[in-house]
């Protein structure tokens, strides 16, 4: 499977107006070992980073965290002036003291001075879309939530969206703003967010699933494996494919270093698999 364009995965319009190909990259695996410091193959990295636009990808997932800093700069120095229709989405709320290591921070000023960092590294003048990556659950929420709304009132932010949140905790946040994108772990194997992904489709709300590519023990499974040979496609392919016909809200993010990698997952954008195929790989992961 050499086909590689990510306007086959279809769109979807990010707050409404924001149209991408629902296929889309996640930029934490251009750091270092353990999201830390710069990537171990530097031109590897950026030479990644060039061909997205050139497979259709229209949609880039970072935060300000991975890195830190790094992803976000190297996505600047790389891809900036963006194409047009370009979104990077990026995320503020947790800081690091080393690799592999997070720590939630969701103080206003914080968040405020994320935002203000992510502009200049991205060389952006309004994040199209900035995500809380976690609630911070030593700060009172509706200070993180009326923060956002700020940011977005003042021209810094046009769309906002969430990271690993309950359906209450989405209820709550929409008091404060539109809340575009939930950003939550899951993947063929990882249903535990379905009832999330059914609000976010009965809402509108774009749902990026994070570690898309994981398919753990069932990957390897006979059934799993027979589907795999079916397509000609790799494991991967086949988690992406499903995700993306399991709803048409999911915006998936796999994220590489490597070109190669990046191509074969873009590919998985023309995998149509058969209703049968689907139920049996949805039926798996359950
Ligand atoms: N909101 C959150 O809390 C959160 C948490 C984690 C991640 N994220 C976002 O979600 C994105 C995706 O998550 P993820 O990177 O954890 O998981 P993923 O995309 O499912 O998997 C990435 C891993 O798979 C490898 N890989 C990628 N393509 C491959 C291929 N074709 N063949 C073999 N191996 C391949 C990568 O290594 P190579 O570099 O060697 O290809 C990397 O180790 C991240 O980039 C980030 O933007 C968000």
């Amino acid at each position: 499977m050499t086909t590689s364009d990510a306007a086959l995965s279809g769109t979807f319009a990010i707050g409404g107006d924001l149209v991408v190909n629902r296929l889309g990259f996640g930029a934490m695996r251009i750091t270092g070992r353990g999201i830390w410091g710069e990537p171990e193959d530097p031109a590897a990295a950026r030479a990644t980073l060039r061909r997205v636009p050139e497979l259709g990808i229209n949609l880039i997932d970072t935060a300000e965290s991975y890195g830190p800093e790094v992803s976000e700069r190297l996505i600047g120095e790389e891809l900036a002036p963006y194409a047009k229709g370009t979104i990077i989405a990026t995320k503020s709320g947790l800081t690091r003291t080393g690799p592999d290591i997070w720590h939630q921070v969701g103080r206003p000023e914080f968040l405020e001075q994320g935002v203000h960092m992510s502009l200049r590294r991205l060389k952006l003048e309004r994040l199209d879309l900035w995500q809380l990556h976690r609630i911070d659950r030593k700060v009172p929420r509706d200070e993180q939530f009326g923060a956002i709304a700020g940011f977005i009132r003042d021209g810094l932010v046009r769309h906002a969206g969430l990271s690993e949140v309950s359906i209450e905790e989405i209820e709550a946040a929409r008091k404060y703003f539109p809340v575009a994108t939930v950003q939550n772990l899951y993947n063929v194997a990882n249903r535990r967010s379905e009832d999330v992904l059914a609000y976010c489709e009965a809402n509108g709300i774009g749902f990026i699933p994070w570690f898309p590519l994981a398919g753990g023990d069932l990957v390897k499974s006979t059934r799993f494996q027979a589907i795999c040979g079916k397509y000609g496609a790799t494991s991967g392919q086949i988690a992406l494919a499903w995700a993306l016909q399991r709803s048409p809200v999911m915006l998936p993010i796999p994220g590489t270093g490597k070109i190669r990698h990046l191509e074969e997952n873009t590919a998985a954008a023309a995998i149509r698999l058969e209703p049968a195929d689907f139920e049996v790989l949805s039926r798996l992961g359950r």
